[in-house]
């Protein structure tokens, strides 16, 4: 028999650890909005080559008419609000941690580009390209591939997957101008 006692404290810890859980994140998210996302984003990554290949990108603000999408855009999902706290939740936290445990330097941001498709998110950029899937139709140079996204025929198509570089310009070439030299390379 699981005693009454027991199960009061199991309670109270429950209750704690679900307080501190729920502050965590309102934390993560009151500093993300406090400072703009960009802001809070890049006091991490600006100092690296991803700051700077996002403001030489059309979508980082290089562009004539004065429009710019925010990290957030890209980089937390937009699908649902779960999945939406969970991975904003993954950079407040997780990120900074990995900070304060691992030099940046140390860190293989090249072999980490491979990885974008886990990091970058379609729900994010069809927020904004809302009705690609129609102007694709009159579009001679994507109506193919969009037809062949959008049909859901392969499932393993994503954004990222055709348009690897949106969102950082260059960003390799950033990467190696600031000190960061391609491990492996032959
Ligand atoms: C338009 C979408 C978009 C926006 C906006 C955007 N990114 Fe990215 N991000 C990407 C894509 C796509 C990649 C993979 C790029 C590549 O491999 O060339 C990437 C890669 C990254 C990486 C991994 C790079 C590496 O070498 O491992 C980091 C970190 C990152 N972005 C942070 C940011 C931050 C911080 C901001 C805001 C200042 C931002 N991104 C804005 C789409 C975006
Ligand atoms: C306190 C510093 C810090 C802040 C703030 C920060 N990051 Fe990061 N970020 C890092 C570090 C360090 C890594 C590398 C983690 C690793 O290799 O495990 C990273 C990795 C990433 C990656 C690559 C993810 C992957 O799976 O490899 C992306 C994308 C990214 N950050 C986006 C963001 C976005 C968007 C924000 C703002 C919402 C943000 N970061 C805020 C330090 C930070
Ligand atoms: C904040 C809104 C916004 C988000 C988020 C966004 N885009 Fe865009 N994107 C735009 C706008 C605006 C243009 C310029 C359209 C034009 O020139 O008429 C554009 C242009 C483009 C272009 C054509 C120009 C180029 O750079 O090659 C591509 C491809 C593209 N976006 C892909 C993406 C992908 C993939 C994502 C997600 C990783 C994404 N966009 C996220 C607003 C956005
Ligand atoms: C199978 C590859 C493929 C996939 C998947 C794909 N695209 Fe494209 N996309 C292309 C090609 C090819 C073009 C035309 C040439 C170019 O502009 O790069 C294009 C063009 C575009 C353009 C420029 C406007 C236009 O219609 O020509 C935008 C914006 C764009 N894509 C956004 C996206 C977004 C957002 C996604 C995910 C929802 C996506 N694409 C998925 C291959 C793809």
């Amino acid at each position: 028999m699981v005693s009454r006692v027991f199960l009061f404290k199991f309670g109270i810890i429950a209750a704690a650890i679900g307080t501190f859980v729920t502050l965590s994140w309102a934390m993560v998210d009151t500093t993300i909005h406090a400072t703009s996302d960009h802001e809070f984003c890049s006091s991490c990554h600006s100092h690296k080559p991803i700051g700077s290949s996002y403001r030489e990108d059309l979508h980082g603000g290089n562009n004539s008419v004065g429009w710019r999408a925010s990290c957030s855009d890209c980089h937390i999902p937009q699908d649902n609000a779960l999945h939406y706290l969970w991975v904003k939740g993954v950079h407040g936290v997780v990120d900074p941690t990995m900070e304060i445990l691992k030099d940046p330097y140390d860190i293989d941001w090249h072999a980490n580009r491979e990885r974008r498709e886990h990091y970058v998110y379609d729900s994010g950029c069809l927020s904004c390209h809302k009705y690609l899937e129609q102007t694709s139709e009159e579009n001679a140079k994507s109506f193919r591939p969009h037809r062949k996204y959008f049909s859901g025929s392969e499932k393993e198509l994503s954004c990222v997957g055709c348009h690897e570089h949106v969102g950082h310009a260059n960003l390799g070439i950033h990467l190696q101008e600031q000190g960061w030299e391609k491990k492996n390379e032959k």
